[in-house]
């Protein structure tokens, strides 16, 4: 019998009341003559301090509604409600407003930008929103590089690090705004399983302490970490499950 660690809760936290709801949503693509119904009829609430994975075979709508999620795009049809927001009907300024200040984002493919440094990086969400960079937003992201295990990293630039080390900068990046909402697409998509293994273990730390995680994910095993499976088939909901141990706390 291992020895019980004492920061690792047992169980889950509780959950809270629904930060994310869609209801009745669709999405439909639009090529020439040819209209691609992707999501077809999505409804769904997720709720505060969740950690769901999203998963269903390439074309079923994953990132499609992610990208609604994330007010990346906009449903063809159907409601859309973060916290108490009803973002559906709302302007191209209001949802970039409602991204910088409710959301964060982690992507399959890092998409940090080359020429900054670590710190430049992780602040651009920051700079986006326009709060004016100083001593206390540089300690900030010196606390979130040293959270994610890259205090002695803030100067490299991205090349030089590892596709780990880059999706750790993806992850303090994502953070510097204080999201409510975590938002991953296919997070460890790029890495092998030991680094996968690493950004999982921060991703159950973050919802342990509190921040609801929405993943993408093609894998079992990585799915396995979350509190909520969620399945997708052709644009539909197919089955809704709660993993009753997720990987990331003692067995209860
Ligand atoms: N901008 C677009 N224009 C037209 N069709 C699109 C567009 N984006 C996605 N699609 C189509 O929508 C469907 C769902 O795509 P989506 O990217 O959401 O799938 P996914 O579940 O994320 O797949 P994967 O696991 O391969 O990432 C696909 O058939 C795709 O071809
Ligand atoms: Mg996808």
């Amino acid at each position: 019998m291992s020895a019980p660690t004492l920061d690792v809760p047992a169980t889950p936290p509780p959950l809270g009341a629904p930060i994310v709801e869609v209801v009745d949503l669709f999405k439909d693509y639009y090529m020439g003559d040819v209209t691609v119904n992707v999501l077809k009829g999505i409804n769904l609430s997720f709720q505060e301090g969740d950690f769901v994975a999203l998963m269903g075979p390439s074309g079923s709508g994953k990132s499609t509604l992610m990208n609604i999620l994330g007010c990346l795009d906009r449903p063809t049809s159907g409601q859309y409600y973060l916290k108490d927001k009803d973002v559906s009907h709302m302007t191209d300024d209001q949802l970039s407003e409602v991204r910088s200040s409710y959301l964060g984002f982690i992507f399959q493919a890092y998409n940090l930008l080359p020429q900054y440094t670590v710190t430049e990086n992780i602040e651009l969400p920051l700079v986006y929103q326009g709060v004016r960079l100083d001593e206390r937003t540089a300690a900030r992201c010196e606390a979130l590089a040293g959270l994610v295990g890259l205090g002695d990293r803030m100067d490299h630039r991205p090349l030089q690090l590892s596709g780990g080390q880059q999706q750790r900068v993806a992850i303090a990046r994502a953070l510097v705004n204080d999201p409510q909402v975590l938002l991953a697409d296919e997070p460890t998509g790029n890495l092998d399983s030991r680094t996968s293994d690493e950004i999982m273990h921060m991703l159950s730390e973050l919802n342990r302490t509190g921040k609801t995680i929405i993943m993408v994910t093609h894998e079992n095993d990585i799915a396995a970490w979350a509190r909520r499976v969620i399945r997708l088939r052709d644009g539909r909901v197919e089955s809704d499950e709660r993993n009753a141990h997720p990987h990331g706390y003692r067995a209860g």
